[in-house]
């Protein structure tokens, strides 16, 4: 949907509807009485339309009675009021708020509130039709500035028609001398609502078009290396909730190290790579995949990586190997030096998640803790 002309079309409709109110309240105070012909001043006596900045608010009417005249412009009012707010943007719903509009003219709706009501619902015709690429006058810097003129250009109009009563309270006499401003303000005010809006659907449109063919070519890549299993969990959890936050048309492939070639790595733009930590450093082939990568070959491509390891809490246990792990670490942090080297940017700062023994099982809650993790990255892409 038009998000743009549907909310021009209901603002617009809502200040028809109620301006056509207004003209049916003064009708109905004029009571039982017959005008003199077709057209007719809403504001009775003692307004006087050749002093009155308004012109006493003219109007029409087919019915030779003020109070029936005005007591049906109050109730087309809100029903164009109710039908701007709730229908205009349903099939037909354009046409009907025209159809209401033509029927405010002719029921004591006043001039300007009918035409601003099937204007609205020309607007409102448009809210459900598609955009084609490609179609439209504007395009580039002018279509750009022009959707960035809405909703101001709408807010100008409704600033404006309801402020002119203020302006006409105080410069009655400026505004009858100078009776073409509230024209030009009210009418070039609203033609530059709808025109923008339309501009600034369009180019909505073309953004939402623009980000899905991004998403379409983007492909990630999760490549882990496992020896019990425990990481190939971790690596399939990690992809999995790349696949969910990155939407659909997003292809995930999970590899593992082993059977990863270089030339998959092509068209990918998000690549994970995680491997168990066995001697302070990742797997052989994880070693080998990376060292695959030619210098370069991950420029512009966002990375992570991960591994598995020991919690703190065992390697502690153990005073010689917390002394080497002080020196060496482990394999995580390595494998995302190798990738930003490749030219990779770093997305997270490498993860570990936890063994309870060399052969497992993974600590409680790690799985979640990857699919968690999956999540960040995609936030931080
Ligand atoms: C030979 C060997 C060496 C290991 N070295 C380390 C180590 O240096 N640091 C550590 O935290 N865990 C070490 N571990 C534990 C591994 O990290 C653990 O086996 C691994 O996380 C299990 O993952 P996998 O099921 O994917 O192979 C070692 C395990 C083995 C079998």
């Amino acid at each position: 949907m038009r998000r743009a002309a549907r909310i021009t079309a209901t603002v617009l409709g809502l200040t028809a509807g109620g301006a056509g109110i207004e003209h049916g309240v003064f009708e109905v105070l004029q009571g039982n009485v017959t005008p003199e012909g077709l057209m007719i001043p809403s504001i009775g006596p003692p307004c006087v339309p050749e002093l009155s900045w308004n012109q006493c608010e003219p109007a029409m009417t087919i019915i030779p009675n003020f109070l029936i005249t005005g007591v049906l412009a109050i109730l087309l009012g809100i029903t164009v009021m109710v039908w701007a707010g709730f229908f205009v943007h349903r099939r037909r719903g354009g046409l009907g708020l025209i159809l209401l509009s033509v029927s405010l003219l002719l029921l004591g709706g006043g001039i300007f509130p009918p035409v601003i009501g099937i204007i609205a619902g020309a607007v409102g015709t448009r809210i459900g039709k598609p955009l084609r690429p490609g179609g439209g006058v504007l395009s580039g810097a002018s279509l750009r500035v022009s959707a960035g003129l809405w909703p101001w250009a709408l807010a100008l109009y409704v600033i404006w028609v309801l402020g002119q009563f203020a302006v006409g309270h105080f410069f009655n006499d400026w505004l009858l001398a100078n009776g073409y401003i509230i024209i030009v303000m009210v009418l070039g005010s609203l033609l530059l609502s709808v025109l923008t809006a339309l501009a600034r659907d369009r180019w909505s449109s073309l953004w939402r078009m623009k980000a899905v063919k991004a998403m379409k070519a983007m492909k990630a890549m999760v490549v882990y290396d496992s020896v019990y299993g425990n990481t190939a969990q971790i690596g399939e959890a990690i992809g999995a909730a790349l696949g969910d936050a990155l939407g659909s048309p997003v292809h995930v492939q999970v590899v593992k190290a082993g059977d990863a070639k270089p030339e998959q790595l092509a068209g990918v733009s998000l690549l994970v790579v995680g491997s168990a930590t066995q001697k302070f450093s990742p797997l052989a082939a994880t070693s080998r995949f990376l060292k695959s990568i030619a210098k370069g070959g991950l420029n512009g491509v966002k990375v992570a990586a991960f591994d598995t390891r020991f919690p703190v809490s065992m390697i502690e246990r153990i005073r010689i190997l917390a002394f080497f792990v002080r020196i060496f670490g482990y394999a995580a942090e390595p494998i995302a030096k190798r990738l930003q080297r490749a030219g990779g940017e770093l997305v997270l700062p490498a993860q570990a998640f936890y063994v309870g023994d060399s052969e497992g099982p993974l600590l409680e809650g790690e799985l979640e803790k990857a699919a968690e993790w999956g999540r960040q990255i995609v936030a931080n892409l």
